[in-house]
């Protein structure tokens, strides 16, 4: 049960950016309300992403001290013999579903700006906010699938465009949120007379985070966002790739240096932004235990007409890339969950992994399994009570 002292801060901006919780590392649980999550595998105990599931994952990890969900905002699967994403929850009403069901974790909307009108959107959350007493989070996407907006009969914008139209997007939502009666004129908005009542709870806002990957999506990230989720599997799988021993120290000081420079151009912006990566768990008694399920779920069971689409959507196809490069660049998306840090290991290794990321000034880790209800229990019995023994999260 949430204690009163962290109660008392539900809707403080303090709170809802530090999730309510004292733990210096976040946890939170990636892609749960989509079909396969994050491993595009056929293996048959694949995440189906139903209500009842997520419905029981939340509550599960409520009572472990999770901090958070975070949702996949995704309208349209990939294909592949699974229909990679195929089946989804739409996120924002999935998290009022669950922010009604538990009592203290942050639940995450995942929202496609050029998608939803900003008055519905920004009512939608507070709505949830309401429901949650403050734990609503927004995860803001600019948007980068084609055929997901072809789906809808909206044109995407050019890359810079994106997050010019994004700016104004959230800069109407927060105007709404703040309470005041505004006319909104903007290039893309022209809004007469807007009044949207409540406010989110505490007269603050929803946590907001954002994922962009370009240089412009980051400074759309820093000049808007409290968190911003980078991808760091790179450090990692480039030592794992090679015959070479691994040089600790080398991806050590890679991941410190992509966060370094994260939170010095947030500095630039005036702001002190939580950074934060994402990953697969894969946690077993043995590390050759742990291996070999992580090669036989991800790799030898790979959906690989999901993993070709996907790569196609990023511009990398056998036409345009020598066979090798293609095989290595298939292999390493599958193995790694498409594209986290491979938490692959014992509880000792698992816990050692998130600590280095820790020590290398992450907030947190968003993580995903290959199937949460199966996998989860043993991680939050094994995982988290190291991570506390480390001072890296308060006990549960
Ligand atoms: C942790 C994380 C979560 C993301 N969530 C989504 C999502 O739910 N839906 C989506 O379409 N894109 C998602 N993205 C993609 C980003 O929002 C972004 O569009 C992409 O990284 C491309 O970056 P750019 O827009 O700067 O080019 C996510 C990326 C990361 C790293």
């Amino acid at each position: 049960m949430q204690d009163a002292a962290i109660a008392a801060q539900n809707g403080s901006m303090r709170g809802r950016v530090t999730m309510y919780t004292a733990n210096a590392l976040k946890i939170g649980l990636f892609g749960a309300n989509c079909s396969s999550a994050r491993t595009a595998t056929l293996v048959p105990e694949r995440w189906l992403a139903t209500w009842t599931d997520c419905l029981k994952l939340a509550r599960l990890a409520d009572e472990a001290g999770i901090d958070f969900l975070l949702p996949i905002g995704r309208w349209k699967g990939y294909g592949g013999e699974s229909d990679f994403h195929g089946t989804t929850l739409e996120t924002v009403t999935w998290a009022c579903g669950l922010l009604a069901a538990t009592q203290r974790i942050t639940v995450f909307g995942t929202v496609h700006a050029p998608l939803f009108h900003p008055l519905i959107a920004a009512k939608e959350m507070v709505t949830a906010d309401h429901i949650g007493n403050g734990r609503f989070g927004l995860n803001l996407v600019a948007g980068w699938n084609e055929g997901e907006f072809a789906m809808f009969g909206v044109a995407q914008r050019d890359h810079e465009e994106r997050y010019e139209f994004a700016q104004e997007w959230i800069d109407v939502i927060k105007r709404a949120w703040s309470g005041d009666e505004f006319d909104f004129d903007g290039r893309y908005f022209k809004l007469a007379g807007v009044r949207a009542k409540p406010r989110p709870v505490g007269g603050t806002r929803p946590i907001i985070m954002n994922a962009g990957q370009s240089g412009t999506g980051q400074a759309f990230a820093m000049r808007n966002c409290d968190a911003f989720f980078t991808s760091t599997s790179g450090a990692r799988l480039a030592a794992a790739g090679t015959s070479q021993a691994v040089d600790e120290e080398q991806v050590f000081n890679r991941i410190l240096k992509q966060v370094n420079d994260i939170k010095g151009e947030g500095r630039k912006h005036g702001r002190d932004i939580e950074v934060y990566t994402q990953g697969q768990v894969i946690c077993r008694p043995t590390q050759r235990e742990a291996e070999e399920y992580q090669r036989h779920a991800n790799v030898d069971h790979a959906d690989w007409g999901a993993i070709d689409q996907m790569l196609a959507l990023k511009h990398i196809t056998p036409r345009n890339t020598a066979a090798d490069e293609f095989k290595a660049k298939r292999t390493m998306m599958a193995s790694s969950g498409i594209g986290g840090y491979p938490f692959v290991g014992t509880p000792d290794k698992v816990a050692a992994e998130f600590a280095l990321l820790g020590r290398a000034g992450f907030r947190g880790l968003a993580v995903s399994f290959v199937n949460y209800l199966n996998d989860a229990p043993y991680f939050c019995d094994e995982v988290l009570p190291r991570l506390a023994r480390m001072g890296l999260r308060a006990r549960n």
